[in-house]
């Protein structure tokens, strides 16, 4: 996790720095800190806890200077102090880094500085690489870096600076995400993401894995690992930063809400055809040939994202009769996976930086499986690295609890399994013609949902006390409770679980009581029957129950005591509309009860640590 910056120009650096954190602040809170060299040394200045602390200890003091790092820290190792807090120095001083990332290796190397005689200040594992670059410098940093990198086993982006180089700002990048910006006059940026230095310049270059740069203001030059100049394109960014910005709406969570009928317009219109009612092959990455020689689909994804992904596995298999699994990718990549011949990998990451989806991803690569990614970021980690890449057009997502990335990467599932059944024989024409002309409906039909704000707000007035909730469906409302009960707990912390309906009685029913509140989802005509019988099964057991409906139901209306409705659809697309109310009721409720909703506690949005 970690959110990393670096400034090297004409101008003060601290408010540069203090600016990109802001934008970085999504990566971790739990402290954070500068480096500026100042014409003379390097000076530190870092708080525990939010930039805001940082910003207040900074009030009154002069530091400025025209080369400085900065980081905002979620805490690996060592709990979140002032003293664990990044910039981190050599034993003089003389040398400052920021790291994203983690060193596995940190416990041997620590031993090894201590035996020469190095005196640590913090339990970090970066601290083990300012020593260990100190011990190593050679005058120049980047062959110092060239000495050192390779000992370093784990994860890193680092923003480097060093008192015997004020013209220089080195950083370098392997398997954290890293990207360096290049302004006017000369002056050079890096930063953990984009957004952090939009408002300086829109001329990026991309570092990939395994390279250093080497940063000055006539220039800037990158390395691969074996110290060879590689020549790199610089990426124009024409996106927009207010689409970065809270424009107007209480937190980040609730406006991304409200851009979802918009994101999920965005991520359909390259790939279907709103006259012919098809899907535009041009935008579709699998041939005809590709789809017939699929035996097995493997999806691949963390959290949401996987949320998302059992929502693919039950289109895939109803509509193309593929058999699919769905994994969580921290387990997949410890589990021995079997691979077999003709697999298509599906990685789904908002993000495309997630460290357990990226290892997954190159497991499956390595047992050569055909790996087609979906991610929301153009030029992350996943995006690069897969053969294959459909793009969620949602647009940046800075709230921690991930909203219209969801929908978005349902979207493209929802597109992806037509196609492909289409082009497996398994849709007809026709069928296929059908199923787009009701697809084009479904951004509009979700601005409907969005009405229901008010309704669901007087809901959550009168819920948001309960401790704990659970969520039950049936087939594609199930995965969708699944996702409906992670937004609850991650943003209120009400301890909420989902449920496959059926299940309940196999032994969570037990924790049925009075009082106590569920929430069924009730969209998939095939068992609406059935899910209202085990909605019937907590009622009498004195459940408060909401069931979440197509407008025009009759059948839940009669069991529950509350229902929304959302505009009736193919059972299908149900999971796009169902789940906005769901996430609108999870924001609700932590804003009743005062919670931290863009950065609920203990979380990060980019999960680059495994
Ligand atoms: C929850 C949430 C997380 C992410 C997960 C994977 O709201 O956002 O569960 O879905 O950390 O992140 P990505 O999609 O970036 O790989």
């Amino acid at each position: 996790m970690c959110g990393i910056v670096g400034y090297l120009g004409r101008d003060n650096a601290t408010p540069v720095l203090i600016n990109g954190l802001k934008h970085l602040e999504y990566r971790g809170y739990d402290s954070a800190g500068i480096a500026v060299f100042n014409g003379d040394h390097i000076e530190v200045v870092k708080a525990k806890g939010r930039l805001a602390n940082l910003e207040e200890r900074l009030e009154g003091r002069e530091v400025a200077g025209h080369l400085g790092i900065g980081h905002t820290r979620w805490a690996t190792h060592g709990e979140p102090s002032d003293i664990n807090s990044h910039p981190h120095t050599d034993v003089k001083g003389e040398i400052a880094i920021v790291h994203n990332g983690i060193i596995e290796n940190y416990a041997e190397l620590k031993a090894w500085l201590m035996d020469k005689g190095c005196q640590f200040v913090s339990e970090t594992d970066t601290e083990v690489v300012a020593h260990m670059l100190n011990q190593y410098y050679t005058g120049d940093m980047k062959d110092t870096l060239f000495k050192v990198l390779p000992k370093l086993r784990g994860s890193f982006a680092l923003g480097i600076i060093v008192k015997s180089q004020p013209d220089t700002l080195y950083c370098a990048r392997k398997d954290s995400p890293l990207v360096v910006g290049a302004g006017e006059d000369g002056t050079k940026y890096i930063a953990s993401d984009i957004p952090a230095i939009l408002e300086y310049t829109r001329d990026i270059y991309l570092m990939d894995n395994g390279e250093i740069g080497v940063l000055k203001t006539d220039g800037v030059t990158f390395y691969d690992e074996f110290g060879t100049v590689v020549s790199k394109e610089i990426m124009h960014v024409d996106w927009d930063i207010k689409s970065a910005e809270k424009g107007g709406y209480a937190h980040f969570m609730i406006k991304e809400i409200h851009e979802q009928p918009a994101a999920l317009r965005d991520t359909m219109s390259p790939h279907v055809d709103p006259e012919n009612y098809t899907i535009r092959q041009q935008e579709m990455p699998l041939t005809r040939e590709q789809v017939e020689d699929i035996a097995g689909i493997t999806i691949l994804a963390c959290g949401t994202a996987y949320h998302a992904g059992m929502v693919g596995k039950w289109l895939f298999e109803a509509m193309a009769r593929i058999p699919v699994e769905v994994d969580i990718a921290s387990e997949f990549r410890y589990r021995d996976p079997i691979i077999r011949p003709g697999t298509l990998c599906i990685i789904i990451s908002q993000s495309g930086e997630t460290a357990d989806t990226i290892a997954a991803m190159r497991e499956a690569k390595r047992q050569g499986a055909r790996i087609l990614a979906i991610t929301n970021v153009v030029g992350s980690t996943i995006a690069r690295e897969a053969d294959q890449v459909i793009y969620t057009w949602a647009g940046p997502e800075i709230a921690v609890a991930s909203t219209k990335a969801y929908v978005s990467q349902v979207m493209v599932l929802t597109i992806l399994a037509a196609d492909i059944a289409h082009k497996r024989g398994r849709m007809s024409d026709e069928e296929l013609r059908d199923y787009v002309k009701e697809l084009l409906t479904i951004p509009d039909k979700a601005a409907k949902v969005l009405e229901m704000n008010s309704e669901i707000q007087r809901f959550a007035h009168k819920h948001f006390d309960k401790r704990s909730v659970f969520y039950l469906g049936r087939g594609l409302d199930y995965a969708l409770a699944l996702e409906a009960s992670l937004k609850l707990k991650e943003i209120s912390y009400i301890h909420s679980e989902a449920y496959a309906a059926g299940e309940l009685k196999h032994g969570t029913i037990a924790l049925i009581e009075p009082g106590t509140l569920v929430v069924s989802l009730v969209t998939q005509s095939k068992v609406i029957e059935k899910t209202i019988s085990n909605i019937i099964e907590v009622k009498v057991r004195g459940a408060e129950t909401l069931a979440v409906a197509f407008e025009g139901d009759t059948k839940a209306r009669e069991e529950v005591k509350y229902l929304f409705t959302v505009p009736k659809t193919s059972d299908l697309f149900a999971p796009m509309l169902a789940i906005i109310p769901m996430q609108m009721l999870a924001y609700y409720m932590a804003l009743e009860k005062g919670c931290d909703i863009d950065k609920p506690r203990n979380l990060a949005k980019s999960v680059t640590v495994e």
